[in-house]
């Protein structure tokens, strides 16, 4: 049973409070991004010079089928570096990819773990980097900053421009017992180094370029409007945001554009940034009970629910909305400013040729949806608590 909103305010107040204590203070650890085409070169000479003989390279198998993760990691053998492969990564990673590629690290000694791909591969590879020091499994670390604090070093080359995994110390893991998505945190699973390198996102496909990057644009609103003021979200949301409005239409008009990808792979890592002190919000929170239960890819989701709750926020979203509208062309002082902040980040996504409704949401699962999108959403720092009619009115404007 629901508990009482009173009691929800109460711990809800009681969790900000803690985490303002705990890590509000907190620099985050030492994190380098090399930038630019040829940058994965200069993170394979980082992580040789860094002492590593063996590397376990965690991928999936479509990317190793096409030749882009072995070429990306081709400078790591050329200086010696002993490559082993976990490409074993699905969409939506479970905790048996993690066990999997624990075993892939184990098996041949290796002491750093290199993702190469998306989100999925580069959340697999945190965990599996924990698995390396771990004495306890990984479901119980479920929950806000409750990973190990040692782990192999992690290093990763983005191939999509959207989850900003690549720059936090968070990863979402299905149990495949219940469906359910649960995110896992700690210091340990910052990763050392990244690349953002265009050449390995030319071409992406529209779909996965339009979703991921929409998924990017939720981070940085989310990081933006949350209630907790922390280090730089307002600046880095804020670069994010700038950039996906204005690299995303340009970046699918023309999918081979170097400039407008890598673009992109900013404005989506200093989502990541962001993200990375104060979390994502509610508009995640509904959208990960759509993955679980639709299988509905993650920027789908958020693209589908951003609008609608932000509509459904109201007054208490309304001033820092209204601060958004100079990064996407809108005068903020124009009446109804946040209304049309709004609608320009929904007709970004229409534009974008994304779905706005889901055929597969049935009234039958609504308690079953609402009960999982509260509870998650308690964890976050959002505007302000879901109420169920929230999340029900949100889930009756995206049903076909
Ligand atoms: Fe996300």
């Amino acid at each position: 049973m629901a508990k009482p909103m009173f009691l929800r305010q109460a711990l809800w107040h009681f969790r900000i409070s803690l985490a303002k204590l705990l890590v509000g203070s907190k620099a985050t650890s030492p994190h380098f991004a090399f930038i630019g085409a040829g940058s994965t070169g200069h993170l394979c000479s980082r992580i040789a010079e860094s002492g590593h003989r063996d590397v376990l390279v965690v991928t999936d198998g479509p990317l190793r089928e096409l030749g882009l993760a072995d070429s990306a990691v081709a400078p790591l053998s050329a200086k010696g570096v002993r490559l082993h492969w976990y490409d074993g990564v699905k969409p939506d990673p479970t905790f048996t990819h993690v066990r999997e590629g624990a075993e892939a690290l184990k098996s041949g000694n290796a002491t750093a773990v290199l993702a190469v791909g998306g989100g999925s591969s580069i959340d697999a590879a945190k965990m599996i980097a924990l698995m390396a020091e771990a004495d306890s499994e990984p479901e119980s670390w479920v929950g806000f900053q409750k990973a190990p604090e040692d782990a192999a070093p992690i290093y990763v080359i983005p191939t999509t421009a959207g989850t900003g995994s690549e720059a936090t110390m968070g990863a979402v893991i299905t149990d495949e017992n219940d469906h359910s998505k649960n995110v896992i945190s700690g210091s340990a699973m910052l990763p050392r180094a990244v690349a953002l390198d265009p050449d390995l996102m030319l071409g992406l496909p529209p779909m996965i370029t339009a979703a991921t990057g929409m998924d990017a644009l939720t981070h940085g609103v989310e990081a933006y409007i949350g209630r907790w003021e922390r280090g730089t979200r307002r600046e880095t949301a804020s670069m994010c945001i700038r950039g996906v409005f204005e690299w995303l239409p340009r970046v699918l008009a023309e999918p081979d554009n170097a400039e407008a990808r890598l673009g992109m792979a900013v404005a989506a890592y200093y989502g990541g940034v962001a993200i990375n002190q104060v979390n994502v919000g509610s508009i995640h929170a509904i959208a990960h009970q759509l993955g679980s239960l639709y299988h509905l890819p993650h920027g789908v989701a958020n693209n589908m629910v951003m609008p609608h709750l932000l509509r459904v926020y109201g007054p208490c979203a309304e001033a820092k909305l209204t601060e958004l509208g100079p990064l996407m062309g809108i005068d903020a002082a124009q009446s109804d400013a946040a209304g049309r902040v709004i609608d320009a980040i929904e007709l970004l996504g229409v534009n974008s040729n994304l779905p706005t409704t889901c055929d597969a949401i049935s009234k039958k699962d609504y308690p079953l949806l609402i009960s999982r999108a509260v509870e998650e959403s308690d964890g976050y720092v959002s505007p302000r608590l879901l109420t169920e009619g929230d999340v029900a009115s949100v889930l009756d404007r995206i049903s076909a």
